[in-house]
This record gives C-alpha cells, sequence and structure tokens, in this order.
C-alpha cells in the first residue's frame, strides 16, 4: 500500500525527512501543454473517455514521468468523476469546460444516489494498477478527490462559474440542503480515497479549488470541517494514509485550517507570501508550491526569479516544489525543462 518512504523523495518530505534536491511535480501535468498528451486525446471521443480507458489513462499519467522525470504521477482523471458516480450526469465540451445537470433546488438532490457507486469508477482502480506497475521506484505516485465544497461548487451551478454565486447561493438559502449534499460528498470522497489508497497510490491531495470565495464563518463550515471529517474516515480505514491539502485561496486563515486539518502537507497558491509561509505554515507543514503558473508561462528572468525566491524562502525545510494552482495549456515545454533543471540545481 504505501510506498518505502526512504527511496521516493516526495513521501521523505510528507515524513518531514530532509532532502538535498527538494522533489518537484507540478499540478495537471498531464494535459494539454503536452503534444504527446493531444496526441492521445485525440484517440478518445471526449476527455471523459479517456479517463475511461485505462489502456490510454495510464499512458497519459505517465507520459510527464517520461518526459521530465518528476518526483511524483498523479492520476489521470478528474474531481467531476465523483458526481458521476453519484449519478449525476457529468459531460465536458471541448474548449468549454465541465457541464452537469445542476442541482438547481433542494428537491433535486433526490436525484443522487445515497452512496458512491464503485463499479462506476472501476476505470480509475485499473489505471492505479496498471501504473503502479510501471512506475520508477522513486516516483512517489498521487491519487486525489476534489474537497466536497469545491465539488459541489460544479454540482449546484452544473458548470464552472465566476465566483461561484450559485453555490454560495444555495448555500445561504437552503443551508440544510446543502448540508446534506457536502455530507454526501464527504462519505464519497473518504471512500474513493480509501479505494484510491488500496489500489496502490503512496499519498492522496485534496483539491479545494474554490476555497478562497468564502466569508470565514462558511469557510470553517464548508471547507475545515468537511476535509477534516474526510481524512478521519480515511485514516480509520488505512492509519498511514499521506495527505495534501490544497486549500486554493485560504489566505489569513490557512493557519486556522492548520490548527484543524491532519493534513502532512499543504499546497499554497501563487499569492502566498513567501516569509509568511516560511515562519507559520512550514514550521507546522510539510509545503508544496508555489509558483505562478504565468511566471512559468512567460519564462526568462520572470521564471528563474520566482524560482530562485521560492527555493531560497522554503527549500531549507520540508518542502515540495510545484506551482500555486495549474499549468497553463499555452505553457511552453522548454520553460519546464527549465523550470526542473533550476530546481535540481543543474542551471
Ligand atoms: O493534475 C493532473 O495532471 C491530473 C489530472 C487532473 C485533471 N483535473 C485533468 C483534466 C486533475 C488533478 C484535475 C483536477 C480538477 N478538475 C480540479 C481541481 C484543480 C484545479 O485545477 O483547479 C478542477 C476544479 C477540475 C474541474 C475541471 N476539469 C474543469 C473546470 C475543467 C475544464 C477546464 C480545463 O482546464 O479544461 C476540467 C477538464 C480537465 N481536467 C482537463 C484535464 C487534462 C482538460 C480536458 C481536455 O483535455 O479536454
Amino acid at each position: 500500500m504505501a510506498g518505502n518512504p526512504a527511496i521516493k523523495p516526495l513521501l521523505r518530505a510528507l515524513a518531514r525527512e530532509p532532502n538535498k534536491v527538494p522533489p518537484i511535480w507540478l499540478m495537471r501535468q498531464a494535459g494539454r501543454y503536452l503534444p504527446e498528451y493531444r496526441a492521445i486525446r485525440e484517440k478518445a471521443e471526449s476527455f471523459l473517455d479517456l479517463c475511461f480507458n485505462p489502456t490510454l489513462a495510464v499512458e497519459v499519467t505517465l507520459q510527464p514521468i517520461r518526459r521530465f522525470g518528476f518526483d511524483a504521477a498523479i492520476l489521470f482523471s478528474d474531481i467531476l468523476v465523483v458526481p458521476y458516480a453519484l449519478g449525476q450526469q457529468v459531460t465536458f465540451e471541448a474548449g468549454e469546460g465541465p457541464r452537469l445537470d445542476a442541482l438547481g433546488e433542494p428537491s433535486a438532490l433526490a436525484r443522487l444516489r445515497t452512496e458512491i457507486d464503485h463499479e462506476r469508477l472501476g476505470w480509475v482502480y485499473e489505471t492505479i494498477a496498471g501504473v503502479k506497475g510501471q512506475l520508477p521506484s522513486d516516483v512517489a505516485f498521487l491519487g486525489f478527490c476534489g474537497a466536497p465544497w469545491t465539488v459541489a461548487t460544479y454540482m449546484v451551478a452544473g458548470r464552472g462559474t465566476a465566483d461561484q454565486l450559485p453555490a454560495r447561493i444555495f448555500a445561504y438559502r437552503h443551508p440544510e440542503a446543502f448540508a446534506r449534499l457536502i455530507d454526501l460528498l464527504i462519505e464519497a470522497s473518504a471512500s474513493y480515497l480509501v479505494r484510491q489508497f488500496k489500489a496502490g497510490v503512496d499519498a492522496v491531495q485534496i483539491f479545494d479549488t474554490w476555497a478562497g470565495v468564502l466569508p470565514a464563518d462558511e469557510f470553517r463550515r464548508w471547507c475545515i470541517e468537511p476535509v477534516t471529517r474526510i481524512i478521519s474516515a480515511v485514516r480509520g480505514q488505512v492509519p498511514t494514509a499521506r495527505i495534501i491539502g490544497f486549500p486554493r485561496g485560504a489566505g489569513t486563515e490557512l493557519p486556522r485550517y492548520l490548527d484543524v486539518v491532519p493534513i502532512d502537507a499543504v499546497g499554497l497558491d501563487w499569492m502566498t507570501e513567501l516569509n509568511f509561509a516560511r515562519e507559520h505554515i512550514q514550521p507546522r507543514r510539510t509545503v508544496q508550491g508555489n509558483l505562478d503558473p504565468l511566471a512559468l508561462l512567460v519564462g526568462g528572468a520572470a521564471l528563474d526569479r520566482a524560482t530562485d525566491a521560492i527555493l531560497e524562502a522554503l527549500g531549507h525545510g520540508p518542502f515540495i516544489f510545484n506551482l500555486g494552482h495549474g499549468i497553463l495549456p499555452e505553457t511552453p515545454i522548454a520553460h519546464v525543462e527549465r523550470l526542473i533543471a533550476r530546481v535540481r540545481g543543474h542551471v
């Protein structure tokens, strides 16, 4: 189940053991900026068909490892497969993003299953087993899920929205129904992560991409508490489960998040100030981050400067190099190569 931390730099970092060179991986490292991804993507009818095909999903998961030698592979899937496994319709329109049958009213919750249907996710567990068999022994394997709040924003609105207004309005207008939806997602996500660990991932990341739009009280109720409950449930079944949290945009609420949420590492968004991270976050948790994806897209002096500042501030303690959010599809490959070489001290 859990990989051997001694030989995987990323697992060493999660255990707060020192690494000479910081491990590096990038959120959304398998994706459209890679020509080999686009070539495989063309073979599948839709993005979900690509996910549902373990042969192709294994290949896509491994592409960035082969090309760049990252220290972690992340399962190729999406956070919205959980609503799909709860019976919601989910599609991805090319160039437009996800579309779901929106849960506009509390009565619509009745359309959902009462628990996650693992048969609809069999391909995830097959993909994990397939990757596991081919991964170099020093490369960590990450599973993931979306945090309940972030997943709920898509379930309620039926699509990505500016400032997640539909879910925020739903939560104020129908707090009990919204709490039922969050409870359902807590149970589904915990069960899903346990299955990922049993299939062979070394650690998981919980993506709370839209945590930053909530007022502090709502943040506690819909982000801090649900993620804490997921972690308790997962560790009830997999006591050694290593977990990275990514409460994007948590800002000044981040210390309070860490007071409660028993994650091993925290993914920092690119807005997080480096001295604050070094002084107040890194003593408490391994930190992961936090290069601005735009600096990587632009490259040159902007990229080198931002990379060096992160290494200088965070590279002397428990640390995993990453972006502060996903890599942008327009990012040149040469910039990714430059970043990795710089993090590893080669240029
Ligand atoms: O990181 C990886 O390489 C692993 C795979 C992964 C994907 N999505 C693949 C994907 C992961 C970890 C995610 C997480 C995810 N998905 C999040 C949380 C992190 C984040 O980036 O904010 C969210 C909010 C989603 C929901 C989602 N999926 C949206 C809004 C979109 C459309 C926007 C876009 O980037 O296209 C997706 C589609 C998606 N998920 C793609 C990929 C590679 C692009 C689809 C394609 O190739 O056609």
